[in-house]
């Protein structure tokens, strides 16, 4: 926080020579915590010494009781000076006063973490003009930076994720404006800019439940939507398997290059920049040698996934593979939706499904919709 706090605060106003006395008092009778506001600096004007108190009408009467037989003592109220080393306990804590009580909704409950990046969605508020809106929203990024220790930049989310590199709008709020950073998951080092590349901190789990599903070695596997690599550098640094990673985004392709450098991989991981979509004309070579040799396919596209499912069966090895297939699926019967849409066009190219080996919804997209994942066997009737 900046030095002088226009808020004004309580100060307990003694002459410096008695002001070790008052400290010794304090420490062997009273919780010093409780009195001294440690978020606050201790001041010393000519001959005094003014200390930071809480302002309680219960702590005054004892301290004024304490104080008595003292000559020289004031309660006064003053401006604040922050004490820049205070460690805070909370956002809220760390907001107190700066944030006037009837906005504190403003102050987020949650955000997301990302290296030492944090991303913060504000919601709607009706009852705030838009410069004093945003002036809470720089104050708000920055308390954030003084609760986290790790954190060095704060950007707001401006848009939803959208275009085909599912990239979200994000507004610099503040410390260092640079999008770049390191995140670390399950094991691994992942290099990315949240800015030109996707990534979802909160798919951390899912991430590592495809991880520990039954991955045997040797397994050809398919991410066709890799972005920088969170499934498949995961995949390879835990099994001697061989993935082949696409995307079209040059940037994803760009950090999941570095990310294959910086992580020790069991396995191999080949990156494509490249419409996966390509791989069915007949004269793209990386499509005819991958014709049906794939074990395993990762579809983490959410929104169009179900669009692609010619592909997969296109690579999938006839005797029949494990398709990892995300969705925004409907709700009511959200599941149920998704496991129809692919019997549907699987039937389309002369593919069933052999088996569910697991639904559920990962998390609520929309009022209407949730984001489910349907892990499963599928096979070609033409084997
Ligand atoms: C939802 S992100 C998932 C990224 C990654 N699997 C993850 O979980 O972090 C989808 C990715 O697919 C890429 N993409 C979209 N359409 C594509 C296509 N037709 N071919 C290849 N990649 C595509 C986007 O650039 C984006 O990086």
């Amino acid at each position: 926080m900046g030095n002088i706090n226009k808020v004004k605060i309580t100060y307990l106003k003694l002459k410096k020579k008695d002001g070790q006395d008052f400290i010794k008092f304090i420490k062997n009778n009273l919780n010093s915590k409780q009195i001294i506001n440690q978020k606050f600096k201790i001041l010393h004007e000519k001959d005094y010494i003014l200390f930071p108190i809480f302002e309680n009408q219960v702590l005054l009467d004892k301290i004024t009781k304490i104080l008595r037989n003292q000559n020289d003592f004031e309660i006064i109220s003053k401006e604040g000076i922050t004490n820049v080393k205070y460690k805070y306990k909370s956002l809220e804590e760390a907001l107190e006063g700066i944030i006037p009580h009837k906005y504190s909704e403003l102050i987020p409950k949650s955000y997301d973490i990302i290296g030492n990046i944090a991303v913060i969605e504000f919601d709607k508020y009706n009852h705030i003009n838009d410069k004093e809106f945003n002036e809470y929203k720089k104050k708000i990024a920055k308390a954030i930076i003084e609760v986290n220790n790790n954190i060095k930049t704060v950007y707001e989310k401006k848009s939803q994720i959208k275009g085909e590199y599912r990239l979200r709008a994000l507004a610099f709020l503040c410390g260092e404006d640079k999008s770049e950073t390191i995140y670390k998951e399950n094991g691994c080092v992942f290099k990315l800019d949240i800015k030109k590349t996707y990534f979802s901190p909160r798919l951390v789990f899912e991430r590592r439940r495809i991880t520990l599903s039954n991955i045997e070695e040797n397994e050809v596997i398919i991410d066709m939507f890799a972005g920088v690599g969170t499934f498949s550098i995961q995949i390879a640094k835990n099994y001697n398997v061989k993935i082949h990673a696409f995307d079209l985004n040059p940037n994803a392709i760009k950090f999941l290059k570095k990310n294959i450098k910086i992580n020790k991989l069991k396995g191999s991981i080949t990156p494509y920049q490249m419409d996966i979509k390509h791989v069915l004309n007949p004269l793209n070579k990386v499509g005819t040698s991958l014709n049906h040799r794939a074990d395993r396919i990762i579809m983490n596209l959410p929104e169009k996934s179900i669009d692609f499912i010619d592909i997969s069966c296109y690579l999938m090895k006839k005797s029949g593979g494990v398709l990892h297939f995300y969705q925004i699926s409907d709700k009511p019967n959200p599941l149920e939706n998704t496991i129809k849409h692919l019997e549907t066009h699987l039937s389309k190219f002369n593919w069933i499904i052999d088996k569910i080996l697991n639904s559920k919804i990962v998390k609520s997209y929309s009022p209407t919709s949730e984001l489910v994942v349907v892990d499963l066997k599928i096979k070609t009737l033409d084997y």
